[in-house]
């Protein structure tokens, strides 16, 4: 659709700028909450939910919605601890969950250290009052899979789109009506029944990250 024309046009905009500020530093997004959509290149929502994100401890929340207007075809509710490198996947109705290795520290809420500066520009229109997002773009390889990632930035950090490619598959993540605190604490919680849970051995070759827990095509609740 549109919205992968406009990237892709910043995306070769940012390769061939001479004139990209290579000496910035990628900002650090705060703590948040709000709602995020996963889409497929195909243009294919995958899932719509919502998350909580601590910027201090590293530790996300992502629970789809599937009460969503939109149909879509993965349930999710992952509970992610960056800097301890774990995460689990929680089924409240079930009252069980897996807790697994994560791999990677990617994911959409914040700007690797190493990612490259891209460019700015303004979504919509820079020269009507209110009718413009003004955004930058960073780039730069995902780590522990291979595929690259694009993302853009308000002026204050705040995420607004990410682009992950791999080879063989490609996901926007775009996140909505994002307020600057947690709102739910407990949601960064491990839950009562996950506490003792042990550590799920990971498969030979299986990499765990935010980015791959769309691409695996386990659907976990079809709606
Ligand atoms: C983010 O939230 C955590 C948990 O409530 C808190 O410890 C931390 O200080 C907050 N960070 C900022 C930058 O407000
Ligand atoms: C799920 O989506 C519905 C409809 O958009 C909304 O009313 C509801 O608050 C959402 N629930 C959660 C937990 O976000
Ligand atoms: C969701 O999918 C079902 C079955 O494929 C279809 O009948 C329905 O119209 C879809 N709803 C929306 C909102 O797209
Ligand atoms: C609850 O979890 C078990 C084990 O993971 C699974 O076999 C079962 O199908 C689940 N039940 C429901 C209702 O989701």
């Amino acid at each position: 659709g549109n919205m992968f024309a406009a990237l892709t046009l910043v995306f070769t905009v940012c390769l061939t700028a001479t004139t990209a500020d290579s000496h910035q530093h990628p900002c650090h997004s705060p703590n948040m909450t709000g709602q995020m959509s996963v889409m497929s290149l195909k243009g294919e929502i995958k899932t719509h939910g919502a998350f909580t994100y601590d910027s201090t401890g590293k530790k996300l929340r992502f629970r789809s919605n599937e009460s969503h207007p939109t149909n879509t075809s993965l349930g999710l509710d992952l509970l992610m601890f960056f800097d301890k490198g774990v995460f689990y996947e929680i089924d409240s109705k079930n009252q069980s969950c897996e807790k697994k290795s994560l791999h990677s520290v990617d994911h959409p809420l914040d700007i690797p250290d190493d990612a490259k500066f891209c460019t700015t520009v303004t979504t919509g229109s820079a020269s009507i009052e209110g009718e413009g997002l003004k955004v930058n773009m960073w780039t730069g390889s995902m780590h522990n899979v291979k595929g690259t990632f694009n993302m853009f930035v308000t002026m204050g950090c705040l995420p607004v789109t990410t682009l992950y490619s791999t080879d063989s598959t490609s996901f926007l993540f775009s996140t909505m009506e994002v307020e600057n605190e947690i709102k739910e604490p407990d949601l960064l919680m491990v839950p009562s029944f996950c506490e003792h849970q042990p550590l799920e051995e990971t498969p030979e070759g299986t990499v765990n990250s935010f980015f791959n827990e769309f691409v695996l095509t386990f659907v976990m609740n079809s709606v």
